[in-house]
């Protein structure tokens, strides 16, 4: 039996907005097809078969008329939740790994908790590498090492270290971001386990890479770009989308047309800043998307932070301490800190609230995490080995006393979402709106 579920009437309102039509005219179209009136009162309802031809007649896939199963508030597993997820891995001949999945929503990449195999003895095999970046963190109880290349150097063979001191062990190790297809392994540096976590998560421009450009549109982006910058590549097309040559705009800033010909043809030439933001202010483009960028990475690209590094930036932060670990803006939405809670007195606090969603592993300790919805208080204790996820823009606190890593990532919502909103008009009539919109496009009914 058809459950219906298969049209959201918010959504198929929006594409009739879309394609400037109406049900009326659906319904004419349709009439062979299906032999009963549509309207939103009955589409929620509907069969797969209906679904699917509406969706053919609008040209698109069934999924955008779909209705949402939304993401939940808040996700829960125990230390035995997770040690169920364990799989062994083999690799270069001996049992390598044990991966376990940390509780995030259907359909998110998931971040992972590995137990490092591979002896000290012996030269770990590298992996390939994968298109999702991560912050991975040593989580202990020994230190392990990290290998990122054929070569061995300073940079690509590290002691990934974790913090002895009882007194500061909350900070529990050294972390790094790993940008897309660094390759790593790690192996043990002591006769003992060491653990990671790997945060991995989903890249901005994996739909961009895998749907969205066909192969020529692909092959055009590569080639154009060989041997320069993005941002100017992208920036010189920008002024040829708006109609100008690279000698009219020379002329329009008042800078000799070599000087900029060059600037959009080779790496090392410059433009000063000044000339850029007159350029782009001048094609109503905003500058900031394609000024020439600095990246603290080192040769393979990754950005290390040893923990004791970490332990310089302990601070108060609300009701906890906290330290950094590891981040980058080559990719703004990971980051995240380690966490101290020490509310002994308070039955409950509220004082979280963060643009992005949340992952927290309880490192050590008895706490309490506390969630508000709408008017509703959620109470959970929480161990070590335990982890939450959290949705953004959650009311969230901690009671009791423990430690905890937190990691937020863009899954919920990403950078570039949020410089979208920061370029809405009138954002808060629109957000107001947007999510449930039934108004049509303005015909008369
Ligand atoms: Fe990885």
């Amino acid at each position: 039996m058809d459950s219906g579920q298969h049209i959201d009437k918010i959504k198929l309102n929006r594409w009739l907005n879309i394609r400037k039509t109406t049900l009326k005219e659906i319904n004419k179209r349709l009439k062979n097809k299906i032999n009963f009136e549509i309207t939103l009162d009955n589409c929620e309802s509907l069969d797969s078969y209906t679904a699917s031809v509406v969706a053919n007649y609008l040209e698109i896939e069934p999924i955008k008329i779909k209705k949402n199963t939304f993401n939940p508030i808040f996700l829960y597993s125990s230390k035995s939740d997770i040690e169920r997820t364990r799989r062994p891995i083999k690799k270069d001949g001996i049992h390598f790994y044990n991966y376990y999945t940390l509780p995030t929503p259907k359909g998110y990449v998931s971040p992972v908790l590995l137990d490092i195999m591979c002896p000290k003895n012996k030269l770990p095999k590298l992996n390939n590498g994968h298109l999702e970046p991560a912050i991975t963190i040593s989580m202990g109880p020994s230190d392990i090492h990290a290998r990122f290349s054929k070569k061995l150097n300073k940079d690509t063979w590290i002691k990934f270290k974790i913090n002895k001191d009882p007194k500061t062990k909350w900070v529990v190790g050294s972390s790094y971001f790993e940008p897309s297809f660094c390759k790593h392994t790690y192996s043990q540096a002591e006769n003992g386990l060491g653990r990671i976590i790997s945060y991995t998560t989903r890249s901005n421009i994996e739909t961009l890479c895998m749907e969205k450009l066909n192969n020529n549109s692909y092959n055009n982006l590569i080639n154009i770009n060989k041997n320069k910058k993005i941002n100017r590549t992208l920036l010189k097309l920008e002024i040829e989308s708006k109609g100008y040559s690279i000698e009219e705009i020379s002329k329009k800033i008042n800078v000799p047309y070599e000087k900029v010909k060059n600037f959009f043809k080779n790496r090392t030439s410059t433009l000063e800043k000044k000339y850029i933001i007159k350029l782009c202010k001048f094609i109503n483009s905003d500058p900031t998307l394609f000024l020439d960028r600095n990246f603290k990475e080192d040769t393979v690209g990754k950005s290390y932070l040893d923990y004791k590094d970490s332990l310089k930036t302990i601070r108060k932060y609300k009701s906890y301490k906290v330290a950094s670990i590891a981040n980058s803006i080559r990719f703004p939405d990971l980051s995240g800190f380690f966490m101290k809670v020490s509310n002994l007195k308070k039955p409950y606090i509220n004082d979280l609230f963060d643009s992005k969603c949340s992952h927290y592993f309880v490192t050590g300790g008895d706490i309490k995490i506390h969630i508000r919805e709408n008017d509703k208080n959620t109470s959970k204790k929480i161990r070590e080995g335990d982890c939450l996820w959290v949705s953004a823009f959650t009311h969230h606190g901690f009671t009791g006393s423990g430690s905890m890593l937190k990691i937020s990532d863009g899954q919920n919502i990403n950078y570039l979402e949020k410089e979208d909103l920061i370029n809405t008009y009138n954002v808060n009539n629109f957000l107001k709106r947007a999510k449930n919109d039934i108004k049509n496009w303005g015909y008369d009914e």
